[in-house]
């Protein structure tokens, strides 16, 4: 592969990714609003950019054979504020990547793309969305965004509905929904290295007992999870409380911002750092 651009480069999952990307292409050029992101690998460029500034994020396109787009607003803001950074954002890399002739987009999507539902229903990839905020909604827009740009430019796309990707488990939630940083890396590497992947939607989410996702659908993916929640779940179980069954916070796939007011960060008033 020649060239890749990975947008986020300077977020949490970004961190994770740049040096398996380097590792796979000639020229990784590293992208974020950030100013810059430390220790570049020995082909790694960075260049800063706004996502929802075509006028910046286009040209950095230019030559690139795939796109890693991960950049984006990560909580739930007044859609004002989203607007820029997850919807236009969005729409100018796929109509940068039409313009520069980029072969395929793997995308950042998540299990807020379908959070109203219940928790009890097992969610596939071929149900209709249930967004649960803004934030889940630019998801939702994006996937549609990619699979319109497949089925009428020929930009294939891929798009990871990353569940809880944090380091470890750190709630009960997470002992279905954890997705361990090799598992990312794993399921980014598979959506670039398979030859045909079309419009291809799949969860991100590790090899968990209590895994609420059904991925037969994106099996030609090769995703092959190998870390499991479960080694965690005796000692979350044992902090964990009753819950209140009235909550869709408790109740619904996309846990707090279920029961988040739209526009309202669920992270800032529960004091959630990471985990999404
Ligand atoms: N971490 C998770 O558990 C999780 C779960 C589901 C989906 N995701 C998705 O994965 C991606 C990365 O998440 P993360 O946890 O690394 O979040 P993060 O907030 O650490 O990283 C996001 C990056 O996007 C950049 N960004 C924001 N606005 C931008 C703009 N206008 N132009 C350019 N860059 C901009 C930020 O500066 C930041 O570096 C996001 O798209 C997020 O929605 C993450």
């Amino acid at each position: 592969m020649k060239k890749i651009v990975l947008t986020g480069a300077a977020g949490n999952l970004g961190k994770i990714l740049r040096g398996p990307l380097a590792a796979m292409c000639d020229e990784l050029v590293s992208t974020d609003i950030e100013d810059n992101v430390p220790d570049l690998a020995e082909n790694e460029r960075f260049v800063q950019a706004d996502l929802a500034d075509m006028t910046q994020i286009g040209p950095v396109l230019e030559d690139a054979e795939m796109v890693v787009h991960f950049g984006a607003i990560v909580d739930e803001l007044p859609f004002e504020q989203m607007w820029g950074p997850n919807f236009v954002g969005s729409y100018n890399i796929w109509q940068a990547g039409k313009e520069h002739g980029v072969r395929r987009i793997v995308y950042a999507s998540s299990i807020h793309a379908m959070g109203m539902y219940p928790k009890t229903v097992a969610i596939d990839t071929e149900m209709p969305h249930r967004p649960d905020t803004y934030y889940g909604l630019a998801k939702c827009f994006t996937e549609d965004l990619g699979r319109m740009f497949w089925e009428k430019e020929g930009i294939e796309s891929v798009h990871l509905r990353i569940y809880s990707a944090t380091s470890r488990p750190g709630n009960a939630r997470a002992l279905g929904s954890w997705l361990s940083a090799d598992d990312l890396v794993q399921l980014v590497s598979r959506a670039i290295d398979t030859p045909v992947v079309g419009f291809t939607v799949v969860y991100g989410v590790s090899n968990n007992d209590r895994s609420p996702v059904d991925n037969s659908a994106a099996a030609h993916l090769g995703y092959r999870p190998k870390d499991n929640a479960e080694v965690y779940a005796p000692e979350i179980l044992a902090e964990t409380g009753p819950v209140d069954l009235s909550d869709p916070g408790v109740t619904c796939h996309g846990g707090p911002f279920a029961s988040a007011t739209l526009g309202v960060s669920p992270m800032a008033l529960m004091g959630i750092p990471e985990d999404d």
